[in-house]
């Protein structure tokens, strides 16, 4: 039997736990590991490591180390894990008993509060369409939403463009992610994702990021939609080429194409900006947002587009999500948009982003080591000669900073955008160690 009062290490030694004394806390490091072993699909590779507490920008495990997290849950946690401002909303929304989950067939307030906030924040999407203000649909993760905005690219093809059901197709760029369901694996670039999952689904066209001519000449008559992230984050930190989101901007509207911009992890401030396209003054179609958009409390995503669109497709039974939009989630969310905006978390990321930076430059000109530094606010990609970025990363780990790769040869920071002086030292302290 587990002793609550310790807890053992992964390499057996025991140490005093310094947490309440309930399951969460007291069972040991090895009892958690070896019993996801036993019971978890084993669709991730772990660290060994066993988190039991989250404040702030730092993870804490049951034998007293704190860790600087800077993966940030792939930009989920940009205002900080536990932000008290956002607790504070889902605990009132709790304790006011205002539902958690409520059946869509009745209105909530929580969702109209919501969804009124978020499709005000930005900008008119498809201005073309008209300035009818935009709507959003709200789905739980990421993925739904990316489902939901595939459905009304090929929907608008159809019904506006009189393209014929089944030939839709929607262009997307190589070293894509998008999420996971068989509809968007099947226009992933890896391999991996797709082996032994098929069939997989038809009309994704495939260019080269950045590449506004491989882009044109995929364009044909059953072309309805383009999909992109406005900058890449899981492809390997890729920042598009100058101009390549306004020569897609063209191109849609050249052509009648839904121009659909994935800012899951690239929104809400995590590039400087509110939003990644705003760098290049493009405005989208539609917009895919998730992650951060519950202050990484609940899961909860959106596709934002211009209303004349989404009541074009979305009509009664078009869609639906039983958690989508739920009240807690909403809760969340409008905290977390409140939040974002009163502590200027856009602003913070171009501030301490381009502080940082400039730091990491500096260190590559003293590495053998570093290929590139590149990003966008607090989206930042130090690209490895050896192409093994995770071996830093298990180094930095062993230093308290936590930090994964993107896509293999790249160690990706994106830490909470409400970092400090004092975190970009120590991120610079151990990355000058491990990498010069
Ligand atoms: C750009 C982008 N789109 C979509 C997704 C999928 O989001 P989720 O994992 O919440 O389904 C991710 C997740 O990392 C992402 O980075």
């Amino acid at each position: 039997m587990t002793n609550p009062t310790t807890t053992t290490k992964t390499d057996g030694a025991e140490v005093k736990n310094m947490f309440p004394d309930n399951e969460f806390f007291s069972s040991s490091d090895k009892q958690v590991i070896d019993d996801d072993h036993q019971y978890a699909a084993h669709h991730y590779e772990r660290l060994a490591t066993v988190v039991r507490k989250t404040e702030g920008c730092y993870l804490y495990t049951a034998d007293g180390r704190k860790i600087l997290d800077c993966l940030a849950a792939y930009s989920s946690a940009n205002a900080g894990h536990h932000n008290p401002k956002i607790v504070q909303g889902v605990v009132d929304s709790l304790t006011e008993k205002r539902g958690s989950v409520i059946s869509n067939v009745v209105y909530t307030s929580a969702l109209s509060i919501f969804l009124k906030k978020l499709s005000t924040f930005l900008p008119q999407l498809g201005p073309r369409f008209g300035a009818n203000g935009n709507k959003s649909l709200p789905k739980n993760g990421g993925v739904e939403s990316v489902e939901t905005a595939l459905k009304l690219a090929r929907y608008y093809g159809w019904k506006e463009r009189g393209i014929e059901d089944g030939k839709q197709e929607i262009i997307v760029f190589d070293n894509n992610f998008h999420g996971r369901t068989i509809s968007v694996i099947s226009f992933s670039s890896s391999e991996k994702y797709r082996e032994g999952f098929g069939p997989m689904t038809p009309g994704f066209p495939s260019a080269p990021y950045g590449d506004l001519e491989a882009t044109k000449a995929l364009v044909n008559e059953n072309t309805c939609g383009i999909l992109v992230e406005p900058m890449q984050g899981e492809g390997g930190m890729n920042v598009p080429p100058p101009d390549f989101l306004a020569g897609l901007r063209t191109l849609a509207d050249e052509n009648n194409l839904m121009l659909i911009f994935d800012e899951i992890q690239v929104g809400l401030g995590r590039t400087g900006k509110d939003f990644c396209f705003q760098h290049e003054n493009v405005i989208p179609d539609a917009v895919i947002l998730g992650k951060a958009l519950s202050g990484g409390l609940t899961p909860l995503s959106a596709l934002v587009t211009n209303s004349k669109l989404m009541d074009m497709v979305f009509t009664p039974g078009k869609d639906g999500s039983t958690y989508g939009g739920n009240p807690l989630a909403c809760a969340a969310g409008i905290a977390a948009l409140d939040n974002h905006v009163a502590d200027r978390l856009s602003e913070r990321s171009a501030e301490m982003g381009a502080k940082l930076k400039a730091r990491l430059e500096e260190i590559a000109k003293k590495s053998s080591k570093i290929k590139e530094v590149r990003g966008r606010g607090l989206f930042i990609g130090v690209e490895v000669n050896d192409g093994d970025a995770m071996k830093y990363c298990h180094q930095l780990l062993e230093m308290d900073m936590m930090a994964n790769d993107s896509h293999g040869h790249t160690i990706r920071i994106s830490p909470p955008l409400t970092i400090g002086d004092a975190e970009i030292d120590y991120i610079c302290e151990r990355m000058e160690k491990v990498l010069c």
